[in-house]
């Protein structure tokens, strides 16, 4: 069973918490385990419920603006209601009787669907959204188990404020509607490589492959407003399931972690985004010491902002802003090593590049927990190959991922075999899929060479003062229309002083990099 409620994160004056504590340990004795069992389930079937149906509600919106296919939202609903009701909606089909409505009928160009098209395209999405349903019946069951804490974010009482806050959260769904105009311009352009106008390729800086428009968002990874609009954006894709995709490695976690000592573990969290994943892995394990990677310094500032909560705290978090292709931190330096959704953003040659780095960063015997798409062949053991290797395929074409289609047939196990990384477990849920590795004991001498030198490796920080260096509005000067090319990348990065590693390819990594606008494998 899960843990007694804790007290932390409330507004509680430090000379009641004891007493307080005290008091809610002695009342949750009292509870049967029973009604704990049904509050835990009234609690996350509410806060996922209005979350599935905000999300689905803006998706509606977005695909209004996109002008497009419209999505019929009632029918989406009803559809979801269907599979909340069905005990076992995984391998169910939709037949036509129990078509409740097509969520779709018109296609991406605006076409009106024939009526077998639109009930192909209905049974994809139904078997789609009773997937995610499943998604979180299975996170139910985690925290049922207790494997990991009910998510801070999905209790109003623990959430940022500004998350259920109804002035800002109108703030972020105006803000995020009104971009996706310009977003559904770039779809429709095909215009992936806006970055490539303003940014010159560098390897040293940001590679090619890296200054795309994924997702056609509006900067790339290049600004403070795409930062703040990436997890509403991602979370409006996914109809609200992307933290709990990302929260399927925790049960991993939850494994190695049994009987650790938080406080002598180093965790590194590779491409942390806007850090939501750290955050949860950080709520469950505070004595940990982290450390986010991101080549962006605009959403190195929001995994600072993320992770303010936990400061303070016992453990300690350090920022770094480099490529994961050559990390500045010396062999053998962390106990875990985590990385969600990058991958599937990388071409070949890099991902390989990132996969020898995560293994020679890691000590012998360390972990790395990875998420990322599910790929071609995982719908099997759903019972929906059809319907879910048809996603893998129009999603990139759909979402600009030039490297998606490569990622999603990729072997990892071979990948990461190759240096020293041996295969553990893996969960596949909805179209992500989580995977454990442990680096073999004895690949310490086969690991590649550093990629850095023993001086930066030297002069590594890693406590919360250094973090903090970070400086509030990191990179708020960049602008992609303002800078001129030449002078784009060094604008865009945070003040110097404040970048706690430099990043220093070496001459090869320089060498194997695509050429300006090679975007595509
Ligand atoms: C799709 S996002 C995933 C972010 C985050 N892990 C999450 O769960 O949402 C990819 C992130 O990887 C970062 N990234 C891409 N290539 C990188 C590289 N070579 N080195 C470091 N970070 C990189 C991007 O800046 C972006 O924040």
């Amino acid at each position: 069973m899960p843990s007694p409620p804790s007290l932390s994160g409330l507004p509680v004056p430090d000379f009641l918490r004891g007493p307080a504590e005290d008091i809610v340990r002695a009342l949750d004795a009292q509870v049967p385990a029973d009604a704990k069992k049904q509050l835990l389930r009234a609690q996350y079937t509410s806060a996922i419920g209005l979350r599935l149906a905000f999300f689905l509600s803006q998706g509606v919106l977005s695909s209004r603006v996109s002008g497009g296919s419209n999505v019929d939202g009632v029918a989406a609903a009803a559809a979801i209601a269907k599979a909340v009701l069905d005990p076992s909606p995984r391998a169910r089909v939709a037949d036509e009787d129990s078509n409740l409505g097509n969520i779709v009928s018109n296609a991406a160009s605006g076409e009106a669907l024939t009526d077998a098209e639109a009930a192909e395209v209905n049974q994809f999405l139904s078997q789609h959204l009773a997937e995610i349903v499943n998604l979180f019946r299975v996170e139910l069951e985690h925290l049922e188990n207790g494997t990991y804490k009910f998510p801070y974010d999905l209790n109003p009482a623990t959430a940022p404020a500004e998350q259920w806050n109804p002035a800002d959260v109108f703030a972020i769904a105006r803000d995020t509607l009104a971009d996706q105009s310009s977003v559904s311009a770039r779809r429709d352009a095909k215009n992936g490589q806006e970055l490539l106008d303003t940014f010159a390729p560098d390897p040293e800086r940001y590679p090619a492959y890296y200054l795309q428009n994924f997702h056609y968002q509006t900067d790339g990874w290049l600004s403070k407003d795409s930062a703040r609009l990436y997890d509403f954006q991602v979370e409006t894709l996914f109809l609200g399931s992307a933290d709990t995709m990302r929260r399927q490695a925790l049960p991993f976690v939850a494994e190695w972690m049994r009987g650790r000592d938080e406080s002598s573990t180093k965790l590194l969290d590779v491409a942390s985004g806007t850090g939501r994943f750290l955050t949860f892995v950080r709520d469950n394990y505070p004595g940990l010491q982290c450390t986010a990677l991101e080549l962006s310094p605009h959403y190195l500032e929001a995994v600072r902002k993320n992770n303010a909560r936990f400061e303070g705290g016992p453990g300690s978090l350090t920022l770094v802003e480099a490529n994961c292709e050559a990390m500045p931190f010396p062999d053998a330096s962390f106990d875990a090593v985590t990385n969600v959704y990058l991958f599937h953003e990388m071409p070949r040659e890099a991902r390989r590049n990132a996969a020898r780095e995560f293994a020679r960063v890691l000590k012998p015997g360390g972990k790395l927990f990875f998420v990322d798409s599910a790929q071609v062949g995982d719908g099997r053991a759903l019972g929906m190959e059809k319907a879910f290797d048809q996603a893998l395929e129009r999603f990139p074409q759909f979402n600009h991922e030039p490297y998606y289609k490569d990622y999603s047939v990729t072997d990892l196990k071979a990948l990461f075999g190759e240096f020293g990384l041996e295969y553990d477990d893996s969960t596949v849920a909805w179209v992500s899929k989580c995977w454990s590795f442990t680096k073999k004991e004895e690949s310490r001498e086969d690991a590649a060479p550093s990629a850095m030198s023993e001086a930066s490796a030297e002069s590594a920080v890693s406590d919360e003062a250094a973090a903090e260096k970070v400086p509030e509005a990191a990179g708020e000067e960049s602008s992609a229309e303002a800078a001129p090319v030449a002078e784009a990348a060094a604008e865009a990065a945070v003040e110097p002083d404040a970048v706690l590693y430099e990043f220093d390819a070496d001459e090869d990594a320089a060498a194997k990099e695509p050429e300006a606008g090679a975007g595509a494998e």
